[in-house]
């Protein structure tokens, strides 16, 4: 089974995947965060900075992109190819409203005839592998079946299934029936997203539905980073990566304060490799400052047992 890092916008930047895969890594591939494509022709320096290839370690890597101009992806997708990216990622899974209020993410699934526009002209004017990251729909999971339709037209690389619909957000269970019924129909390879948060949860995924491609871990993985590497976690090693990690931050932003805020975002799910971290979860929330910053951490090192894996506690 090929396991793969979904892409955490705010999360998963670049400066997270190099030290990741340095500290712990058993995944084969990581999904970079979406990059944002429209009529402009140009990448925004902060999307730059997280793809060029002197910020990026070799590996297995993939851009993502979002959007609904086909002429703007054909651009990017030529751009990343000519860096030495090969395969693509399509974006139709986001449920921010600020994304799917312009009809991209999940808001193109409601748009069937125009998603068929786009998908004639990026598949017919671009080469190499272009995979898919969908959701089941945008209200209901019934709209599976006519997209399924749609996405068996073309040479999907690999469809990457996140059963919920936009609705859901994040929510609620996933919707095992509905991605079952996915896999049987759909023409093209199926890796399988949500809600991984154990080996065991893998394996009986891996057991229920054994033509899947890939598992692709996102949360589960940010609050482990020894997911797949079980005889890494350890507090010594799991402390020193998120110091390696602060340290990157801060080289990267130049300062603390964006350091801390980047650092909470991998706290919000981190925490929960800890046994009983809320008090100390609320402290690290309402830190700015250094000093109390690095204090918060120490503590939960110095006195919350590890869990053997995380659990999911956070909301969202
Ligand atoms: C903070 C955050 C940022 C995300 N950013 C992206 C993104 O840039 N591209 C994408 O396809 N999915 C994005 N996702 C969705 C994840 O890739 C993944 O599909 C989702 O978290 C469910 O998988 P999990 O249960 O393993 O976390 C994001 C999710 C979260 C919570």
């Amino acid at each position: 089974m090929r396991y793969t890092f979904a892409p955490l916008e705010g999360v998963t930047g670049y400066v997270y995947r190099n030290l990741h895969r340095r500290w712990f890594g058993g995944v084969e591939r990581y999904y970079m965060p979406f990059i944002s494509v429209g009529q402009s022709r140009s990448f925004s320096p902060r999307e730059w900075q997280d793809f060029c290839p002197e910020h990026n370690e070799s590996g297995d890597l993939v851009p993502q992109l979002l959007g609904k101009d086909a002429e703007g992806f054909i651009w990017a997708a030529r751009e990343l190819r000519a860096l030495g990216y090969r395969e693509i990622n399509f974006n139709l899974g986001c449920p921010s409203g600020t994304v799917t209020a312009k009809g991209k993410g999940a808001g193109f699934l409601t748009r069937p005839a125009e998603l068929e526009a786009f998908l004639d002209r990026i598949f017919s004017a671009l080469e190499g592998p272009i995979s898919i990251k969908t959701r089941l729909g945008y209200a209901a999971p019934e709209e599976f079946s006519a997209l399924l339709e749609l996405y068996n037209r073309y040479p999907i690389a690999e469809l990457i299934i996140h059963p919920r619909v936009r609705q859901d957000f994040y929510r609620c269970a996933v919707r095992m029936e509905a991605f079952e019924a996915a896999l049987r129909h759909s023409r093209n390879p199926v890796g399988y997203n949500g809600d991984l948060m154990s080996l065991s949860d893998c394996a009986a995924v891996e057991a229920r539905f054994p033509s899947v491609t890939s598992l692709m871990l996102g949360r589960g993985l940010i609050a482990d980073p020894a997911f797949l590497r079980p005889e890494k976690r350890t507090r010594e090693r799991l402390q020193a990566f998120d110091e390696a990690l602060y340290e990157g931050y801060r080289t990267m932003f130049g300062n603390d304060r964006n350091a801390i805020m980047r650092m909470k975002e991998v706290w919000y799910y981190h925490i929960h490799l800890f046994e009983g971290g809320e008090k100390l979860a609320k402290r690290l929330r309402r830190t700015t400052d250094r000093v109390e910053y690095c204090a918060a951490v120490q503590e939960i090192y110095r006195t919350l047992p590890l869990r053997e894996h995380a659990v999911q506690g956070w909301t969202g």
